[in-house]
């Protein structure tokens, strides 16, 4: 089976490319190279430069290559920024999925795996949050999200697309040498293990949420596992229409207080921190419900524990402390 990779020289996107490869599916990534990395496309994996909007490259895509399926990681995906430029995430997420669609649909490919994120959720009720809660996201990139699973599922049931939805929790990590690069990087792992690496101060966004430590709680989830979690939801769409949807997560919620002391134990770093404000869009706690994952495609994280993802992490920087490019 061959699977196109939209957004595959990005940080997920690079990771899940060596996961299907890594499986001996047969890859070629798609990205416009303004967020990707060229040396994180796996090897052998041919390296298509374009954007999902530009129709002709897309029709060529298509016509020019066997393609089966389509996994897309090709979106904007800061929260923060979302609220500051809403229109740029209008545009590349759902006009992008609009022009993807189109593209699959004019070429006869019904299969798609869709990132979506737990931003759909907005401000959960429940401690676990499971598929089925209220959809209320707090920031236009979440709505982007939510606009897109609802597309997905009008063009299952009136064009036959097949789609999984995969709302994923706070991707960290690295695998196979591939980790985050992101320029300016706003997550929160990468940043506390740089500031590690420099003696510089970590800001917490914020210290009086209503959680345990006043400080937000998320569910980090190995990109190694999300890679998976991609493979099997890919696989299930083989032999089941119609349009699902997943959560994929650890099942475990971390406080940013939390991952400061687990980074600390694993670099031996002591970290210094100071509070700024609360950063716009943010959800004080979001941490998957997973029996759904877990009951329908068997999925499972395996490298749930913060330190070994951080640790992943953090041997990733060491790596390259410059990133891709140094
Ligand atoms: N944070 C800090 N200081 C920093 C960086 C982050 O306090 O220097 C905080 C954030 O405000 C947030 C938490 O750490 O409370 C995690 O922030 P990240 O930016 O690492 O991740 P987000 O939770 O904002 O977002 C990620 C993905 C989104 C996805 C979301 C779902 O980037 O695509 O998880 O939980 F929607």
């Amino acid at each position: 089976m061959s699977i196109l990779v939209l957004g595959g020289a990005g940080y997920i996107g690079s990771c899940a490319a060596l996961g299907l490869r890594r499986r001996g599916y047969d890859v070629i990534v798609a990205d416009n190279m303004e967020k990707g990395h060229k040396s994180a496309v796996p090897q052998g994996v041919p390296l298509f430069v374009g954007d999902v909007r530009d129709f002709d490259f897309m029709s060529a895509l298509f016509e020019e290559n066997k393609i089966d399926a389509v996994m897309d990681f090709a979106a904007y995906s800061l929260v923060g920024e979302s609220v500051a430029q809403p229109a740029q995430y209008y545009d590349n997420n759902v006009y992008g999925m609009l022009c993807l669609l189109r593209a699959m649909m004019l070429s006869g490919v019904d299969k798609i795996v869709f990132s979506s994120s737990a931003a759909v959720y907005g401000e959960p009720e429940d401690a676990l949050v499971a598929e089925d809660a209220p959809k209320l996201p707090k920031s236009p990139y979440g709505e982007t999200k939510l606009v897109i699973e609802n597309m997905l599922k009008y063009f299952g049931a009136a064009y036959g697309i097949r789609s999984a939805c995969l709302r994923y929790f706070n991707a960290a990590g690295a695998m196979g040498g591939l980790g985050e690069d992101h320029k300016p990087e706003t997550h929160l792992i990468p940043i506390v293990l740089r500031a590690a690496m420099t003696e510089s101060a970590v800001t917490l966004n914020g210290d009086d949420y209503d959680t345990p430590d006043g400080t937000c709680v998320r569910d980090y989830v190995h990109v190694e596992d999300l890679a998976e979690g991609h493979i099997l939801a890919l696989e299930r769409l083989k032999e089941a229409p119609g349009a699902h949807v997943w959560n994929v997560g650890s099942g475990r919620g971390a406080s940013i207080l939390e991952i400061l002391e687990a980074a600390r134990r694993v670099t031996g770093a002591r970290i210094k921190t100071k509070t700024g404000p609360r950063r716009p869009g943010d959800p004080s706690r979001l941490v998957a419900d997973v029996s759904k994952i877990r009951g329908e495609l068997g999925f499972a994280a395996k490298r749930a524990d913060i330190e070994d993802i951080i640790e992943s992490a953090w041997r990733f920087l060491r790596d390259k402390p410059n990133g891709y490019c140094g």
